[in-house]
């Protein structure tokens, strides 16, 4: 059954790395630094998280399934898996609810090929280039698009 206040947030490929990953594109923040200001945030909000990083395609699609069946809302930084993946896609097609894609960095204005944007097609709103901090306003974009107070 679905919780009426859990939002799930999917992190994709190598986002375990944040901290020590290519600080210019993606911050000092670590991932257990990111999920401490999420858990702030929502908090704040009135919202629990459920969160989940993966390297593996398929563990994404299996999390956004699941998240199906218990969250009003899926926040989703696909990664590399953003610019190609039919599966993650398809995956967030069938999800009842809202969804934000996030990015860390600005993606159109890196390499062309993170212009592809397949993943994003199937989100209601996508932040890129607002470092970790596109997190904590996905919360509240996830809230006001579920008909949820937020803060
Ligand atoms: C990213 C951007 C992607 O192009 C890249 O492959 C990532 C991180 C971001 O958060 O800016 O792994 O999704």
């Amino acid at each position: 059954m679905k919780s009426p206040r859990m939002i799930t947030v999917i992190n994709g490929p190598n986002l375990s790395q944040l901290g020590n990953r290519e600080p210019a594109h993606y911050g000092n923040t670590n991932q257990s630094e990111l999920i401490g200001l999420i858990e702030q945030k929502a908090s704040v909000a009135g919202v629990s998280i459920d969160f989940f990083q993966s390297d593996i395609e398929g563990e994404l699609v299996q999390a956004i399934i699941r998240a199906s069946g218990n969250s009003i809302g899926i926040i989703i930084n696909p990664a590399a898996y953003s610019h190609y993946s039919i599966a993650i896609l398809d995956a967030l097609n069938a999800f009842n609810g809202p969804v934000v894609e996030v990015h860390i960095s600005q993606v159109l204005s890196r390499e062309s090929f993170r212009s592809n944007l397949i993943t994003a097609r199937a989100a209601d709103a996508f932040i890129a280039g607002a470092g970790v901090t596109g997190y904590l306003h996905a919360i509240d974009i996830v809230c006001e698009l579920a008909g949820e107070h937020s803060s």
